[in-house]
């Protein structure tokens, strides 16, 4: 069986699909601090807590773990600066419990979840996987520091790894079986659709006067069904006896957030609001992936590039779900 720590987030409940689909037999292990039980659709379910070791041991007693996918992690990078302790006691110290119990349990076979914010500012584009890792806030921080122990612990003890960076993941489940949480993000794909169905009076634009075509920043947005597939070819190569490596995720081409904005209008058929207002600090004007290693060593294709398809899909999950909400 497949433990999936953190299924029943955005992520993790996006792989769980990907995973039952292929045939695999899954577990989400999930505290439900931001987690949904309304998003674990497939597999079992069991409560439990990375900063409660004995909840983790449980789990492993309970079923026959073969290997581990982890998206138990806080992502607000704001929030990461003000509140560092929060990151590096989840993201790192409760991933050592986890790592703790895998070790006792026999289990060597782990996928993580990455980010580009372990590299920090670009020093040149496309980022490769050589690109230095350098990040600029506690959130890179804790990603980094959890990519240097998986090197480690698979030099001491033998645990192979697959550390997959993404860079900004988007987008919802085609069917809307899940996606991400309304109300529970701080990036701009949910921010934008937030405005379009009212939620918000409108969407702040952080800088229009950077050096890029439209004077708006870039950014690779990849949909989450691509970095699904990503996860179940990096599951494989480890079930298939493969060696640990690091990827990144990416579709190798920038929209900028005017690009983004403009989708939003032409997706919803809404004119909502937007304001330009000042830059956000520590915001590198364009962020874009060289994923070529993906590709040529998993076989990985994302599928869903198109700016419409991203934002149709995110579009059709959060109206869904915010009808879902408002009546209940
Ligand atoms: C995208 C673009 C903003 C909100 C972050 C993390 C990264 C990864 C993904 C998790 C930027 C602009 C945003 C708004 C805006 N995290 N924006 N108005 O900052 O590229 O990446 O999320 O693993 O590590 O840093 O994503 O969605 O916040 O912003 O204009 O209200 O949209 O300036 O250019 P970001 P984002």
């Amino acid at each position: 069986m497949i433990l999936i720590v953190g299924g029943a987030g955005y992520i993790g409940s996006h792989i769980n699909k990907e995973l039952t689909k292929q045939g695999y037999q899954t577990v989400v292990f999930d505290n439900l601090s931001s987690g949904k039980k309304e998003l674990v659709k497939w597999g079992e379910f069991f409560e439990g807590d990375l900063g409660k070791i004995e909840t983790i041991r449980e789990v492993f007693k309970k079923y026959p773990i073969e290997a581990v996918l982890h998206f138990a992690a806080f992502k607000a990078v704001g929030e990461s600066v003000t509140d560092p302790q929060k990151y590096y006691k989840n993201n790192v110290a409760n991933t050592l419990n986890l790592f703790e119990v895998m070790k006792e349990n026999g289990v060597n076979k782990f996928i993580f979840s990455s980010s580009a914010a372990t590299f920090g500012e670009p020093q040149y584009i496309p980022i490769d996987e050589k690109h230095p890792t350098n990040p600029i806030n506690p959130y890179g921080e804790t990603k980094l520091i959890v990519e240097h122990i998986m090197r480690d612990y698979d030099k001491a003890y033998g645990m192979r790894y697959i550390s997959l960076r993404y860079f900004n993941a988007c987008g919802a489940d085609l069917d809307a079986d899940v996606g991400e949480w309304p109300g529970s993000s701080s990036n701009l794909i949910p921010l934008v659709l937030d405005a379009a169905i009212g939620r918000r009076e409108d969407i702040k634009v952080f800088g229009n006067d950077y050096e890029t075509p439209d004077g708006t920043c870039v950014r690779d947005y990849i949909h989450v069904t691509d970095l699904a597939e990503a996860h179940v070819l990096a599951l494989k190569k480890l079930l298939d006896g493969g060696n640990s490596e690091v990827f990144n995720l990416g579709n190798g081409k920038g929209f900028s957030v005017k690009e983004v904005i403009e989708a939003a209008k032409k997706v919803t058929g809404i004119d909502f609001k937007v304001t330009m207002v000042e830059r956000r600090a520590g915001d590198p004007p364009v962020l874009v992936a060289d994923a070529t290693k993906a590709k040529e060593v998993l076989g990985w294709k994302p599928q869903y590039a198109d700016l419409e398809t991203i934002v149709s899909s995110a579009w059709k999950w959060h109206r869904l779900v915010s009808s879902f909400l408002a009546n209940s």
